[in-house]
């Protein structure tokens, strides 16, 4: 397939300069800000909504959908509406529950699996998929309303036992390739529908200004443009019309400025004008509204907190943002989901209870425990005069009309699911040619790449044979921690695919790299990692240092082991962000940032070595999606060592030298 190039000439800077001509008013807006962070305001000012500028939304209303949106909501009791409302987890929740409380949607948060069996088969998630749809339209609704299963399959299906996990987000966005993103949509899509689940909860648009963030490699890239443009072809891949048994609801998460918090702090403050706000961090979701988007999840985080304590507003209370742009302004007639339990951390709430986050826009709450004392508070919520039945009465329109939408009515998902193939949640090949295209070459001096297949090699570092290391978190479990390679079913390690490259025999395997005698040896290949994370766990708090050997000493040591000793050192490092890592790049002749590649790190072999020709097979096309730490303190956009774009190739080389190691560490 050919490489797509990314086209864009539209930039991040073109949306600042035509908003910084309208600069004087924003500022002038600026002072109002805190008037629209908080959720009883009546709507914003019409001049502060037009600053946003207008999406070119890819669908227009359907009178006769809506209709029927309008019967069945109106036949609806109230008690049926907030039912509706509620998204459970399926360890907490059984069919026979989502009967009699009429719910509308479950969720298998990271770590869930059917019966808790984490080798469930496609067939047993289909089958719990199907009994929870059967029990969602044997309720005595006047008329049914099917339930929705919503699913975190952020680089495939990486729940499953057996899936295929691409690249994460930010391999992707180093691969400058909106196309390999749209079929690896696609593919996701099928996979999740082969389990019976038409809901995915991605694409991530976060923007990330701070590789600081434990969720940075969830995002594509700093650059706005890029994340707008892979957004609208992300979601074609997973929603194509909405009407194929292989199509899936998708997510625009999270709403809004997830990527920009201060110092990268997770569920933290965004602190950024609105110009920044527009410019930045919601160009993404442009380009999914574009695609016809039909979710959107709230963010944790706050934007420009009023000083209002630690917190101080949270996103999932910002009726400004939540309704007047993204429901009004933007033109989404999709639904808004919170996140997990996020309701509770808006002022005056609790997770069973938010009045203000419903009336800010929240449209369906996950609230995966305590979901029976939602619906009581919340019915009484509404009972009491806290929240009006025409914002319920929307909230729950959403819902249906996006089930509409999706075909979900016309057939039991457990039905089409046994219709696909049994490999369906398998796509290896397309994984490979991702981690082909995300591998970033940032030096090779002495050109010592492609390598040749007849030599005698060493391989060394704790990522060469760790299936788990190379895929990361949101990886069969939350963390991705709790994982052995046989815990993955299929894939392939960096040292498996070395031995089938060249052949076992000329490979010899040392973790630690001690008491070797490297000089037997033409080459050695040191496979260093991040140990996997996932969220506020994957922060590096400030003043913490970025340098990958400060936080994994076993690295640096296994170097070296290693280095100067007049053999070729060629590193790969497994890292979910850019690091500080001067110190590893001198010690090798040539290094790769191989970001997370997920299951087929066979992709990087067919880039490292030669064809049985001699010539090389792939060469390296990726860019750097963020740009490269100069110090350990420094993240994006400060100081970089190497730029955003940058990327060295066989037919593209350029000398960096001898880099300094020591550097102050991060000043208070
Ligand atoms: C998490 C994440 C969100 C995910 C949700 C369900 O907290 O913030 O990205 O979709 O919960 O697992």
């Amino acid at each position: 397939m050919p490489r797509s190039r990314w086209k864009h000439a539209f930039s991040g800077l073109a949306i600042a300069a035509m908003l910084w001509g309208s600069w004087p008013s924003v500022r002038a807006q600026e002072a109002h800000s805190e008037t629209f962070a908080t959720p009883q305001v009546a709507a914003a000012a019409p001049e502060r909504l037009a600053l946003w500028p207008v999406s070119a939304r890819a669908r227009q209303s359907d009178p006769l959908l809506e209709a029927r949106v309008a019967a069945i909501v109106s036949r609806m009791t109230l008690e049926q509406k907030i039912g509706q409302m509620t998204q459970a987890d399926i360890r907490s929740i059984t069919p026979e529950d989502v009967r009699r409380h009429y719910i509308g949607s479950i969720l298998n948060g990271g770590g869930a699996w059917p019966n808790m069996q984490r080798r469930a088969s496609p067939a047993d998630w289909a089958a719990l998929s199907g009994a929870f749809y059967t029990a969602s339209m044997s309720t005595d609704m006047a008329t049914q309303v099917p339930i929705i299963w919503g699913t975190d399959a952020v680089h495939g299906h990486n729940n499953v036992y057996g899936a295929t996990l691409f690249p994460h987000n930010i391999g992707l966005g180093a691969a400058r390739d909106p196309d390999l993103v749209q079929r690896i949509g696609r593919s996701t899509a099928r996979a999740a529908r082969a389990t019976g689940i038409t809901w995915v909860f991605a694409p991530t648009l976060a923007v990330v200004q701070d590789q600081r963030w434990g969720r940075s490699y969830e995002s594509f890239s700093s650059d706005p443009a890029l994340v707008r443009d892979y957004a609208a072809h992300y979601v074609r891949g997973l929603q194509g019309d909405l009407n194929a048994a292989s199509d899936v609801v998708a997510t625009a998460k999270h709403f809004l400025g997830d990527g920009g918090t201060f110092r990268g702090a997770d569920q933290g403050d965004t602190r950024v004008p609105l110009s920044d706000l527009i410019a930045t961090h919601a160009q993404g979701y442009y380009g999914a509204l574009e695609a016809n988007v039909q979710t959107v999840m709230a963010s944790y985080n706050s934007w420009n907190e009023t000083g209002a304590g630690e917190r101080g507003v949270r996103m999932h209370a910002n009726r400004y943002l939540l309704t007047d742009v993204l429901k009004g302004r933007l033109g989404f007639d999709g639904f808004v989901v919170s996140d997990w339990n996020a309701i509770e951390q808006a002022p005056g709430c609790r997770r069973t209870s938010c009045p203000d986050a419903i009336n800010a826009g929240i449209d369906m709450v996950m609230v995966p425990e305590d979901w029976l004392a939602f619906i009581r508070d919340t019915v009484e919520d509404v009972r009491r005069g806290a929240i009006p039945m025409s914002r319920i009465d929307d909230a729950v329109s959403r819902i249906v009309r996006v089930k509409l939408r999706s075909g979900l009515f016309d057939a039991n998902p457990a039905a089409t699911a046994a219709a696909m193939p049994a490999d369906a949640i398998a796509d290896a090949e397309l994984a490979r040619e991702a981690v082909r295209e995300s591998l970033v070459l940032l030096k090779d001096d002495r050109r010592v790449l492609p390598l040749r297949r007849g030599i005698r090699l060493l391989v060394v570092g704790k990522g060469a044979d760790s299936l788990s290391l190379q895929s990361g978190g949101w990886s069969r479990t939350w963390q991705g921690t709790e994982n052995t390679n046989e815990d993955f079913a299929t894939g392939e390690t960096l040292l498996t695919a070395i031995q089938r490259t060249i052949g076992p025999e000329r490979v010899t395997y040392s973790e630690t790299g001690a008491g070797i005698n490297v000089r037997r040896f033409d080459a050695v290949i040191a496979v260093l990692a991040e140990t996997p994370y996932a969220e506020m766990r994957g922060d590096i708090a400030f003043p913490a240092t970025l340098s990958h050997s400060a936080r994994y000493p076993e690295d640096l040591a296994a170097l070296d082991a290693v280095s100067g000793q007049g053999v070729p050192v060629v590193t790969v490092l497994y890292s979910g962000r850019t690091l500080f890592a001067n110190d590893l790049i001198n010690r090798s002749d040539a290094f790769v940032a191989a970001w997370l590649p997920g299951t087929e790190a066979g992709g990087i072999a067919d880039v490292l070595f030669r064809a049985p020709n001699g010539r090389a097979q792939h060469d390296f096309t990726g860019r750097l999606p963020f740009a490269w730490p100069r110090t350990p303190c420094d993240s994006v956009g400060h100081g970089a060592r190497f730029q955003i774009g940058y990327g060295l190739s066989y037919a593209r080389q350029r000398r960096v030298g001898r880099l300094p190691e020591a550097l102050a560490p991060c000043a208070q």
